[in-house]
This record gives structure tokens, C-alpha cells and sequence, in this order.
């Protein structure tokens, strides 16, 4: 009778395990959605990039946002890009958390910013209500906001390749005092393991002049929070495979630009969003083009042939500039 028992109890838990297994991979696969988005300008393409901003306008965040309207005006821009911690200091705690008119709507009020905005979560949006941030409910608020965990804008021209960098940091899975809100995305290395599989295949099929990929934390950083190990070890290796032309984060609160010998890859810090000035700089190996610790933000202009980029004060002044450009012609 008591053998009966455990048998059938250990049969109940193979089928209930069988279940919730296959539960648990749809739920956790990331499937890349795509977006276009139609340019203004046949041809050119140009939009800012700011990250760490949302501290209801305090720490120069509006005077930031003040400059890039006037740097948007200039450039005519399509759309803004959010490197993440998009609220501080734990995210949104619901839907209707005041924080979002507060540090985004009443901010950003210059006319040339009225576009999409392109958003991915920092790890302290991951302190906060995450489903929040992605609910259609905001969209409605401010029709301008548009945060996914990993998706594709494709913008004719180019393809921006966003990328859910948080969970991939270890370190973070183990403080539960920062109560990370972890659904959806648990157990880690399933829903890593997808994302990869799915960003490279994306990359690989993407038949776009540029391949620019965004993600919250750094790969290569000479201030505080330096390179993300994640992201070098898991990451990189499929933004080098794909020919990926820009990597693009926030995290450290600065302004960075660096190129590496190992690839043709640029490494585009725009963090200068809010909160700055950590005094920390630690140099490597790469070579550093830019490295500034205060507030500010970047620009992308683009055509078939030409990338430029730029980075600017909280003046408006231009801190660097860099381009390159793609020979497009066919090859004999
Ligand atoms: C605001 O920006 C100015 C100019 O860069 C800087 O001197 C000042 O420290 C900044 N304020 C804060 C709170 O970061």
C-alpha cells in the first residue's frame, strides 16, 4: 500500500514536471519582435541617445533634455534612444507611479523630441514594477514611449538591435534586498540562452548596412562599473560574428567613446543622462576616444555611406566627433 503510494506520487511529479517544463521554455523564449520604422528623409537617418535620466528633472536632467531639444531641432531627428534606467531609483512602481509624467512627459518637452522613443530597462528599472514600464498603458499616456526587453527597429538604412541586458549580470540574482523583478525572465540561462540564439540568428539574417546593437550595460567601460564580464564572454562574441558596427549602452554615468584593437566594433557610452561625476577612470588596453564624466548625451546621423557620431555637454557644446564611412561599391 505504501509502495502504491510513492509510485503513484512519483508519477504524478514526472507528468507535472513534464508540464511545467514546457510551460516554462515559452514563457522564457525571447523572441525578437520587429518594428519598422519609416525615415522622414529618404536616405538619412539621424536620433539621440541618452541613458540614466529619470530623477524628476534634478541632477542637470533637464538642462540635458533642454539641449538635446535644441540638438534634435538641429538634426531634424526620427527618434530618441534609451539606454536604460529609464526611472531612478526603482524603476515604476505601477502603471499610474507619477514618476513617468514627472522624469519623462513634463522633461522632455522640447518639439524635436515629440518622437518614438526607443527604450530598454536598466537593471534599476529591474527594482521596480518591470510589466509597468512595458505596458501599452504608458503608451497611451505619452505616445512617444516604447520599452520592450529585446526587439528590433528596422529603419531602412540601418537595423538597431535592442538587448535585455540585466539579467545576463550574475551579481544581480544574488541581492534580494534589491528585490528584482525577475518574471519572466527566471530561470536565467534559459532566457539568455534563447535571447543569444535569437539575436544571432537575427544578426546573421539582417541584410542592412548597419547592424548597431543597444543594450543597458556597458561592453568596454574605463569609469566606474567597467567592461560588463556577461556581456564580454556571452555577448560579444555574436556582435563580432554578425559584423556589428556600434554597440551603444548607458550604466556608467558618462559619456565614452572606445575602440578596441580585436574588431572593427565602437564602443558608445551615452549614460550622462541625470546623476554624474563619479570620478572614477581606469584605464585599459583599448584605445580611448572619448572619456567624459559629466552629463550629456549623443548623436547618430546616418546615410547608406556615412556614420557620424557626436557627443555633447549639457552646454550644447560638441565634447567629439567620429565618423567612418562603407565603400558600397561592388568589388571586382
Ligand atoms: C550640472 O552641470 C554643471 C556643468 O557641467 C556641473 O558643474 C554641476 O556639478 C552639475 N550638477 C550636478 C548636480 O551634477
Amino acid at each position: 500500500m505504501v509502495n502504491f503510494y510513492f509510485k503513484a506520487v512519483a508519477m504524478a511529479s514526472v507528468l507535472v514536471a513534464v508540464i511545467s517544463i514546457d510551460l516554462f521554455s515559452s514563457q522564457t523564449s525571447a523572441e525578437l519582435q520587429r518594428f519598422e520604422h519609416s525615415l522622414k528623409n529618404v536616405g538619412s537617418l539621424s536620433l539621440l541617445v541618452i541613458g540614466d535620466w529619470g530623477r524628476k528633472g534634478e541632477f542637470n536632467q533637464s538642462l540635458v533634455g533642454s539641449q538635446m531639444g535644441k540638438v534634435g531641432e538641429k538634426l531634424d531627428i526620427d527618434f530618441v534612444i534609451s539606454t536604460g534606467d529609464n526611472f531612478y531609483d526603482s524603476g515604476l512602481t505601477g502603471v499610474d507611479d507619477k514618476a513617468f509624467e514627472e522624469s519623462f512627459t513634463n522633461i522632455y518637452t522640447a518639439r524635436s523630441l515629440q518622437k518614438q522613443w526607443y527604450s530598454v530597462l536598466g537593471n534599476h528599472d529591474y527594482r521596480g514594477d518591470v510589466q509597468a514600464q512595458l505596458s501599452p498603458v504608458l503608451r497611451q499616456m505619452d505616445h512617444r514611449w516604447f520599452c520592450m526587453r529585446s526587439f528590433i527597429v528596422d529603419a531602412e538604412i540601418a537595423e538597431f538591435f535592442f538587448v535585455d541586458t540585466t539579467p545576463f549580470v550574475k551579481s544581480y540574482w544574488n541581492e534580494p534586498w534589491k528585490n528584482n523583478d525577475w518574471r519572466d525572465v527566471s530561470p536565467r540561462q534559459n532566457y539568455i540562452s534563447n535571447l543569444l540564439k535569437d539575436l544571432d540568428m537575427a544578426l546573421r539574417e539582417s541584410t542592412a548596412t548597419w547592424k548597431f546593437v543597444i543594450g543597458h550595460h556597458a561592453i568596454r567601460s574605463v569609469s566606474i562599473h567597467g567592461d560588463t564580464v556577461e556581456l564580454v564572454d556571452e555577448l560579444l562574441p555574436i556582435l563580432k560574428a554578425n559584423g556589428v558596427d556600434l554597440y551603444m549602452n548607458g550604466h556608467d554615468h558618462c559619456l565614452e567613446h572606445i575602440s578596441s584593437s580585436d574588431s572593427p566594433i565602437q564602443y558608445l557610452t551615452s549614460g550622462g543622462g541625470s546623476k554624474a561625476w563619479r570620478g572614477v577612470y581606469t584605464p585599459n588596453s583599448d584605445k580611448l576616444r572619448l572619456f567624459y564624466d559629466g552629463q550629456g548625451f549623443m548623436s547618430i546621423e546616418l546615410t547608406k555611406k556615412e556614420v557620424k557620431v557626436g557627443f555633447y555637454d549639457i552646454f550644447g557644446h560638441h565634447l567629439h566627433q567620429w565618423g567612418m564611412t562603407k565603400d558600397l561599391s561592388p568589388s571586382i
